[in-house]
């Protein structure tokens, strides 16, 4: 495993950026498009970059038995102070490994998972058949696998709406560029995935945009409160709806893509 990258990214990440109304939104519309296609609890998740467990530790409370991998010890770290928010019984349900993704099927000895998610991990990877490899090597014949990472076909979005003209107009056949959270992000596209997906098993099943007005609205200049719950609550039914529909999901910076492996 290299160095710990995610050491100095960790607060930012797991604490500001989950603690906004976009990090709300992703949560919620990533949880209710990955219940479209779980099998019932209690069936075995594997959160590969699982993170501080934002996105696996509420299917462990759920009844998911959740195994979450991650090279980081300091998110590990992370996601064992939020742990204890859990449970006793979601708690019990959690087991923390730590590894890097492209050793995932080592990692947990072969085991096959009825589901395995890597959300918001590819961006930072130089490449991502590798790491979907791994994915897919490590469902189970009719298991899914939920993939969401930084749509290539959108990345003029962010630029133009913080008036970066430049930048904007640049961005259009670009892969790469620096992400909210400072560090540099490579995008993809779902079609590019879906072949990765296709030549490992995995058939793809349904893509979705994440978030999207919220984007528009933050990077526009707007101040979103996340303690008006309200407004919270009826922005996430709104960002949910479009998330599933065209020409909406398109330019959502973020796509979730959804397969599920061939039966043997
Ligand atoms: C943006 S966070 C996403 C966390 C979580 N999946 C979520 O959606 O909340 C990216 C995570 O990817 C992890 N990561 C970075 N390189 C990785 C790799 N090669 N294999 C697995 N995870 C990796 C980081 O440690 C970090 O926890």
């Amino acid at each position: 495993m290299a160095d710990d990258a995610w050491a100095s990214l960790a607060d930012r990440f797991a604490d500001e950026a989950y603690a906004s109304v976009k990090g709300y939104v992703r949560t919620y519309v990533m949880h209710h498009q990955l219940m479209e296609h779980l099998p019932p609890a209690p069936a075995r998740v594997l959160d590969v970059g699982g993170g501080a467990g934002h996105q696996s530790f509420p299917l462990a409370e759920l009844g998911y038995q959740v195994t979450l991998l991650d090279p980081s010890q300091t998110m590990l770290g992370k996601a064992r102070q939020r742990l204890e928010r859990l449970s006793p019984d979601a708690q019990r349900r959690v087991t923390f490994l730590q590894a890097d993704g492209e050793n995932a099927s080592a990692a947990t000895e072969g085991q096959p998972f009825d589901a395995v998610l890597c959300h918001g991990v590819l961006g930072y990877l130089d490449e991502p058949a590798p790491m979907v490899n791994q994915l897919c090597q490590c469902a189970a014949p009719g298991g899914v696998v939920s993939i969401m990472t930084g749509n290539a076909r959108a990345a003029a979005v962010r630029p133009a709406l913080e008036r970066r003209w430049g930048d904007a107009l640049a961005s259009f056949d670009a892969r790469t560029e620096i992400g909210v959270l400072g560090v540099q992000g490579r995008a993809d596209t779902v079609d590019e995935i879906s072949q990765l997906m296709r030549q490992r098993q995995v058939e793809p099943v349904r893509w979705y945009g994440v978030w999207l007005f919220v984007d528009w609205l933050e990077f526009g200049g707007a101040q979103l409160d996340p303690s008006d719950s309200e407004q919270v609550a009826a922005t996430a039914a709104v960002e949910l709806e479009a998330s599933r529909r065209d020409p909406y999901r398109a330019v959502s910076r973020v796509f979730h893509l959804v397969g599920r492996k061939r039966s043997a």
